[in-house]
């Protein structure tokens, strides 16, 4: 990112927070809303890829001039590869995926090993390409049949551990939670359920391990590059010779509603 965007990056985000910050704040708390303001600028940087990105209102397309619904082309994004690859996804659809990245870099500085560095790479993809609700369900799905099952369950119960603090390894609930979800909020039954569950397992400290790395640090100029990962995806994360989404596995329709999120049918 050339530094008069980032500049300009940094002076959205003052002025999205001026709005926010009163007198009363601390500084933490200041920071806190300035960062939070950060955070939203570089996500509204991202192309949204995002499966329900008005699909009822399709472009015209120039293959078929005549026609009215938009078919294997999304003339808004960029063009994927015939046999796309992970890094593809990353480049292509998901980027600048800031958040994943980091928390990846930060799992790799911490010493963690690479099946949960990989886990913290992808633990947040399906919010970056496909959809929010159950984020971390979606995620462990996507990459379940490339993954040792290790990684899947981390990413799958991530999800659910981020509302348990667990001081032991130093993990709290998280203070950005208080301001998102209130500070009464109760996470639903299931939510629950699936920590206990988590928590009895032999791989608790792998989910645990995602949320400890699971951090923001929105520094424009320090984003990782995902190819400083292409080592912990060419050991960890296995490629389908066809490409993600043509592989015929249980899956591959979600990595094809990546590619074509727009299609008519
Ligand atoms: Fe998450
Ligand atoms: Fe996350």
């Amino acid at each position: 990112m050339p530094s008069s965007s980032q500049d300009d990056l940094v002076r959205r985000a003052m002025a999205r927070a001026t709005g926010e910050i009163t007198d009363a704040m601390t500084v933490d708390q200041k920071a806190d809303a300035l960062e939070d303001a950060l955070s939203e600028e570089l996500d509204s940087l991202a192309v949204p890829p995002s499966a329900l990105a008005n699909p009822q209102f399709p472009v015209q397309v120039d293959d078929n001039p005549e026609g009215t619904v938009l078919m294997h082309r999304e003339p808004r994004l960029p063009e994927m590869p015939q046999k796309p690859t992970l890094i593809d996804f990353f480049k292509l659809r998901w980027a600048p995926a800031s958040h994943v990245l980091q928390s990846a870099a930060l799992a790799r500085r911490n010493g963690f090993s690479d099946r949960i560095v990989l886990a913290c790479l992808l633990h947040d993809v399906s919010v970056h390409g496909l959809i929010r609700t159950d984020h971390g369900y979606w995620a462990a799905q996507m990459v379940e049949p490339y993954v040792h099952p290790q990684v899947a369950f981390a990413i799958r119960y991530h999800q659910a551990l981020r509302f348990f603090p667990n001081p032991d390894v130093g993990y709290e609930y998280p203070e950005k939670y208080l301001k998102w979800f209130g500070e009464d909020y109760v996470p639903p039954a299931y939510i629950k359920a699936d920590y206990e569950y988590a928590k009895g397992h032999e791989w608790y400290m792998a989910a645990r391990q995602v949320t400890m790395n699971d951090l923001y640090a929105f520094d424009p100029n320090a984003n990782p590059k995902i190819e400083e990962f292409e080592d912990v995806i060419a050991r960890e994360f296995r490629r389908p010779e066809e490409g993600l989404g043509f592989d015929r596995s249980p899956v591959a329709h979600m990595w094809r509603t990546m590619i074509w999120p727009n299609n008519f049918l």
